[in-house]
C-alpha cells in the first residue's frame, strides 16, 4: 500500500554547509522542500553533537517550512518545551530515550506541536504499539542514528510493511530517516512512507532543483 498522505520530502540539514545555514536552508526551500529535518544530536544518545534549540529559533525567521526536529537526545522530557518555544512544528522522540512514552507524547502535543516517535534499526516495533493511537508520526531510523551519509539498511522494509499493517485505519504519517535516494524512494513510497528525510541525497549536490527533482521523479 503507498503512503497515504501526499509525499513530503525533508531535506536534513545535518549534510548542509552550516557555514551559511540560512542560505542552505533558502535553497533547498526554493527547490520544493517539504519540511526541513533538523537532527538534534547530544553527544550521549548518539555519538555526535550538533543543534540546540537557539539554532532552531535563529532558522524559524528564515522559513516558512515546518521545522522537523528528530531529538536524538538522552531526557527528551527536558527539551520539548525549549524546541516548541524555538518554533518546532514537529518533535520527533526516541521511545529508547524515555520510560514514560505516552507521558512524553502528550507532553509534546500539549507544547502545540506534532508528536512523533522513532526507532532505532534494531527496537521492535512492540515499543510503539501502545502509543499507535496518539501519536502524529513513527519515524524508522534505517541507518544507525548519529551521521549523515550512511547506507540504508534493507531490513527496514520488511518493518515498514509491518508497520503500514499496524497502522491500520489510524491517521499517523510515516517517516523514513537514513539512506533514502533517488534509487530506493520509489520503493520506499510503495512500502507505505509518506515523509521521506534526505540528507545528503540533497545536500550533496550543488544543485538542489536538480536533487529534488531526482528525489520526486523517483517516487
Ligand atoms: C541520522 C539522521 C538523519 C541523517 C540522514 O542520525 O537522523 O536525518 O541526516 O542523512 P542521509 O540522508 O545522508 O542518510
Ligand atoms: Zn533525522
Amino acid at each position: 500500500m503507498p503512503g497515504q498522505h501526499r509525499p513530503l520530502i525533508a531535506p536534513s540539514i545535518l549534510s548542509a554547509d552550516f557555514a551559511h545555514l540560512a542560505d542552505e536552508v533558502k535553497s533547498v526551500e526554493e527547490a520544493g522542500a517539504d519540511w526541513l529535518h533538523v537532527d538534534v544530536m547530544d553527544g550521549h544518545f548518539v555519538p555526535n553533537l550538533t543543534f540546540g534549540p537557539c539554532v532552531v529559533s535563529a532558522l524559524k525567521p528564515k522559513t516558512t517550512l515546518p521545522l522537523d526536529c528528530h531529538l536524538m537526545v538522552s531526557r527528551p522530557e527536558d527539551w520539548v518545551k525549549p524546541f516548541a518555544k524555538a518554533g518546532a512544528s514537529v518533535i520527533t522522540v526516541h521511545a529508547e530515550a524515555t520510560h514514560h512514552l505516552d507521558r512524553l507524547v502528550h507532553q509534546i502535543r500539549e507544547s502545540g506541536c506534532k508528536a512523533g516517535v522513532s526507532l532505532n534499526p534494531a527496537t521492535s516495533l512492540s515499543a510503539i504499539e501502545e502509543v499507535l493511537d496518539v501519536v502524529d508520526l513513527i519515524l524508522l531510523m534505517s541507518v544507525n542514528p548519529g551521521f549523515g551519509g550512511q547506507k540504508f539498511i534493507p531490513s527496514t522494509i520488511a518493518k515498514l510493511e509491518r508497520l503500514v499493517r499496524m497502522r491500520g485505519d489510524r491517521k499517523f504519517l510515516i517517516e523514513i530517516d537514513g539512506g533514502v535516494n533517488a534509487d530506493n524512494i520509489g520503493a520506499l513510497r510503495k512500502a507505505g512512507v509518506d515523509v521521506f528525510v534526505a540528507g545528503s541525497a540533497v545536500f550533496a549536490h550543488k544543485d538542489r532543483k536538480k536533487a529534488m527533482h531526482d528525489l520526486k521523479a523517483g517516487l
